[in-house]
């Protein structure tokens, strides 16, 4: 059946994709739960729409840290894509591109940070994994910098990778023909009992002490924008802007990580209110529909990013499945802008919702 919405390019991608695989995307930390109360926390607004508001042809076009963009939509940083589909974030980072929106490169890359530069026009951002040797973190920034990447996203909810018993299960290895194209050869696995292999690649790339200090010297360090990912606390978030950084990226990993997290929705609201006036709020975790993308920015997100959607489609389609699955937001957006009565992207705000009670 051809998707004609987000959640179907989900089991298109399964009936392609090998269970690890697929299963790696799909799943979350533990019970899953942060994995669904993301989704739960959209279903949980409703729109008070504006009637005779003559909103035809909305204007989706949006700004961040003076970056312009087509839609208020991004790709988020997601590992090893080639294991979705062989053109991997080449593919991702051209339809990002041709669509208008930010591409953001993981550290854990299957193409390297220029190999992916060199695949595409449009904004790209590098989203950093603090690893334990400053020397190295120092010069993923120097290669992102060189290659014209526009902001770093330091990914700060991940010291160690989460508890995803689907991946335990499975013991979910790389797959063959698949590396982890930015860190020159470098695989050394820390060997804990339990843990699946990939699990333990992601332990020996990260910094299980991440701290302010690390966030300081980042910040000091680069010319490049920072923004911080991961942040689901206005003490946070306040702390994180002293410390230098330019954005906040409200985000719980897409409940990979600590389960019973918040969901990044519910969290939204307090961030915006806390720094939403000295920098951009972004998020992430279960955006599928337009009108979850324009309940983030009602909420006050100066844009959203997307995960697994565009590694479903991906699979499904490559470079045109991320385009399929991008002009479909594109849409859904802008017949729920004309609906809503709204026709710029700034008049969006918290009188056109109602939260209704769990
Ligand atoms: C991720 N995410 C992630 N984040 C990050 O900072 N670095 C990374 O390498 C990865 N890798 C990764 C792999 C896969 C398969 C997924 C699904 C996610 C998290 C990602 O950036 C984002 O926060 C969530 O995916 C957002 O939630 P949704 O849209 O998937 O619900
Ligand atoms: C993940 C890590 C790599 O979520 O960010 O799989």
């Amino acid at each position: 059946m051809e998707p004609v919405k987000l959640d179907d390019f989900e089991p298109a991608a399964e009936a392609i994709l090998p269970k690890g695989v697929f299963d790696y995307i799909a799943g979350g930390a533990e019970d899953e739960a942060t994995l669904r109360g993301n989704r739960q926390a959209f279903a949980r607004y409703q729109f008070r729409f504006k009637i005779l508001a003559s909103a035809d042809q909305p204007d989706l076009t949006s700004e961040v840290l003076g970056q312009r963009f087509r839609m208020p939509v991004h790709l988020a940083p997601t590992a090893i894509q080639r294991m979705a589909h062989p053109d991997g974030e080449a593919a991702a980072y051209q339809a990002a591109s041709d669509a208008g929106v930010a591409f953001c490169l993981s550290t854990l890359s299957s193409l390297s940070i220029e190999e992916v530069a060199a695949a595409g026009k449009g904004v790209r951002w590098f989203q950093l994994y603090m690893h334990p040797e400053r020397a190295i973190s120092a010069s993923f920034v120097e290669r992102a910098l060189d290659a014209g990447y526009g902001a770093i996203l330091l990914t700060v909810d991940l010291p160690l990778a989460g508890r995803r018993e689907r991946d335990i299960r499975n013991v979910f290895s790389l797959p063959d023909g698949v590396s982890y194209a930015n860190l020159a050869g470098r695989r050394t696995r820390v060997t804990a009992a339990g843990l699946d292999p990939f699990a333990q690649d992601v332990n020996a790339e990260t910094h299980p002490g991440l701290n302010w200090g690390d966030l300081e010297w980042l910040t000091k360090k680069t010319s490049l924008p920072v923004i911080v990912k991961g942040v689901v606390r206005a003490d946070d978030a306040r702390h994180a802007v002293d410390a230098g950084a330019r954005g906040i990226l409200v985000s719980n990993h897409g409940g990979r990580q600590l389960d019973y997290a918040i969901a990044s929705l519910d969290a939204l609201p307090e961030l915006v209110d806390a720094v939403g006036k000295a920098v951009p709020v972004l998020m992430d975790g279960g955006v599928r529909r337009g009108t979850d993308v324009i309940k983030a920015l009602c909420l006050g997100a100066s844009g959203v990013l997307l995960g697994r959607p565009y590694l479903y489609a991906l699979a499904v389609g490559g470079a045109d499945g991320v385009r399929r699955m991008l002009a479909m937001l594109r849409d859904e957006l802008e017949v729920s802008m004309t609906l809503l009565g709204v026709k710029t992207l700034s008049e969006l705000s918290k009188d056109l919702l109602v939260r209704i009670s769990d």
